[in-house]
C-alpha cells in the first residue's frame, strides 16, 4: 500500500568513534541544549544492557559524558572504573537507546515505561531536568535508512547532501517498485494529465467576456489573478523537494513529481492563456494579492520550500509538504477551483476556462493525494516531528482563513452568486479531512 515500512536502524554505524565525535560536535551547537541545560552540572553515564558489538570492541559499557552547564566537558566510552565517578547512571538495552536516538522518544517516558533504569542518582533531579535531558538525546546522530551516507539529525538542520557518485542503481538492482503509490500516480499521470492548454478554445468566453458587466468582470479578473500567481508560484516552489527526494534515492517518488512539476507548469500555461485570449486589455492583477495572500504566496511556500536546501530534515520536509500540499493546493485551491468551476457550471459561462477547470483539478487531486502519501510516510517515520508539524499546520490554516476573508472584505454582494460562507466552509471542511485521513490532532 501507500506507506514505506521503516527499514531497520543500521545498528552497527551508531555507537562508533565517529558518532562520539559528532554527538559531541552537535551539543557545541545546539542552541537549545545549551539553554534547556544551563542549570545541570553532573556527569551521566549512559549503559547499554548488554553491551552491543562496537562497545565490547572498546571494552566499554557504554558512555560517559561530563556535562556542566549547557556544555559537554568529555564525551567517550565509559568502562566499569567510570561507575563510582559518576552522578547520574541511566541503564537501556541497545534496542531502548536506539529508540531514543533515532525515533527521538523522551527518556522521561522511556523511565516510566520501565524501559529505562535509573542506576544511580536522583530520581526528582532527573524529571528537574527532564528537558535537559530530552535535548541532550536529541543531538545524538541519528540515521534515517541503511543505504544512506549521512547522518541525520531530526528536528535540526540537516544539510541536502551532494550526491557525487552513484554506489548502484535500482532499476538494474532491485528494480522500479511499480505497486508503490507514487508510481501508481505516475501512471494515473501519463493518462489523466496529458491534456493541452493549447488545445482549449476560449472562442465562447470572449463572447460572455464582452457582455460582462464590470463588476463580473472585477471578480473574475481577481480570481484570476489569485490562480495566476499561485500556480506559478507552486510551479517556481515544487524543485527543492523534488531535488530533496531525488539526493535521498527515492527513485519512484522522483518520477512521480516529473509529471507534478509539468502539471504546474501547465496550469500556468494555462491561467496565461486564459487572460491573453479573453481579457482584451491587461488588468493589473497585482492589486489583488492582499497582506495574507503575500504572506503565503510570496514569503511562506518559497521560503518553507526553499530551505529544504539548507535543511532537508523529515521535520523541513514536513514543513515543506505542508504548506504545498495541504494549505496551499489543499485547503486553498482546491476550496477556490470548486467554487470558481461551480459559478461558471451554474451560469453556464466561459466554457474553455470551465473545461481546463476540470483538467486542472483532476491533476491537483492527484498532488494532493502526493502530499498525503509523503506526509504519512515522514510521519510514520519520524513521529517525533508530528507536533512540530501540528504547529505548523495551525498558524497556516489561520492564514489560509484570513485570505477567504481577504477575498470577500471588498464585495457588500459578491456577482455570480459566490457566498463566502460557502468558501469557509468547503476550505475547512477539505482541511478536516485531509488530517482526518493523516490520523494528526
Ligand atoms: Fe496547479
Ligand atoms: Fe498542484
Amino acid at each position: 500500500m501507500w506507506f514505506n515500512k521503516k527499514k531497520e536502524a543500521p545498528s552497527k554505524r551508531y555507537f562508533s568513534e565517529e558518532w562520539m565525535v559528532s554527538w559531541k560536535n552537535n551539543l557545541a551547537e545546539s542552541k537549545l541544549y545549551r539553554l534547556k541545560a544551563k542549570d545541570w552540572n553532573a556527569s551521566v553515564l549512559l549503559r547499554m544492557e548488554p553491551p552491543s558489538d562496537i562497545l565490547q570492541k572498546n571494552d566499554a559499557i557504554g558512555f560517559f559524558l561530563d556535562l556542566q552547564y549547557g556544555e559537554c566537558h568529555e564525551l567517550r566510552y565509559a568502562q566499569e572504573k567510570d561507575i563510582d565517578l559518576t552522578d547520574i547512571i541511566l541503564a537501556g538495552s541497545e534496542n531502548t537507546w536506539l529508540k531514543l536516538i533515532e525515533l527521538k522518544k523522551d527518556p522521561a517516558i522511556m523511565i516510566m515505561k520501565g524501559a529505562l533504569k535509573l542506576e544511580k542518582g536522583s530520581l526528582v533531579m532527573l524529571t528537574n531536568q527532564k528537558e535537559a535531558a530530552k535535548a541532550l538525546l536529541q543531538t545524538a546522530p541519528a540515521y534515517i535508512e541503511a543505504d544512506l551516507d549521512e547522518p541525520f539529525i531530526s528536528n535540526k538542520i540537516e544539510k541536502m547532501s551532494i550526491r557525487k557518485e552513484h554506489s548502484s542503481f535500482k532499476t538494474t538492482t532491485g528494480g522500479l517498485d511499480f505497486d508503490s503509490f507514487p508510481m501508481q500516480l505516475f501512471q494515473k499521470s501519463k493518462k489523466l494529465g496529458v491534456w493541452d492548454p493549447a488545445d482549449i478554445s476560449f472562442e465562447k468566453d470572449k463572447e460572455d467576456w464582452k457582455k460582462f458587466s464590470e463588476e463580473e468582470k472585477e471578480i473574475i479578473i481577481h480570481l484570476s489573478a489569485l490562480f495566476m500567481a499561485g500556480e506559478e508560484a507552486v510551479t517556481l516552489d515544487l524543485l527543492p523537494l523534488i531535488q530533496t527526494l531525488s539526493k535521498e534515492g527515492r527513485l519512484e517518488e522522483e518520477i512521480y513529481l516529473t509529471s507534478f512539476l509539468w502539471e504546474e507548469a501547465k496550469h500556468t500555461e494555462f491561467f496565461a492563456r486564459f487572460v491573453k485570449s479573453v481579457m482584451v486589455t491587461r488588468p493589473d492583477f497585482e492589486r489583488f494579492h492582499k497582506p495574507f495572500y503575500k504572506k503565503l504566496f510570496y514569503r511562506q511556500l518559497p521560503e518553507d520550500l526553499n530551505r529544504l536546501y539548507s535543511d532537508s530534515s523529515p521535520l523541513a520536509q514536513l514543513k515543506a509538504s505542508g504548506t504545498y500540499n495541504l494549505i496551499v493546493e489543499g485547503t486553498l485551491a482546491e476550496t477556490g477551483y470548486e467554487a470558481y468551476h461551480k459559478m461558471l457550471r451554474e451560469n453556464n459561462l466561459l466554457p474553455g476556462l470551465q473545461e481546463g477547470i476540470i483538467k486542472l483539478k483532476q491533476d491537483e487531486s492527484r498532488h494532493i493525494a502526493f502530499g498525503l502519501y509523503l506526509i504519512n510516510r515522514l510521519l510514520e517515520d519520524n513521529p517525533h516531528c508530528k507536533e512540530s508539524f501540528e504547529k505548523h499546520l495551525e498558524t497556516l490554516l489561520d492564514d489560509a482563513t484570513n485570505v477567504i476573508h481577504e477575498i470577500f472584505e471588498p464585495y457588500d454582494v459578491v456577482p455570480f452568486g459566490l457566498e463566502k460562507e460557502w468558501f469557509l466552509n468547503f476550505a475547512i471542511k477539505q482541511f478536516q479531512h485531509r488530517i482526518d485521513k493523516l490520523g494528526i490532532y
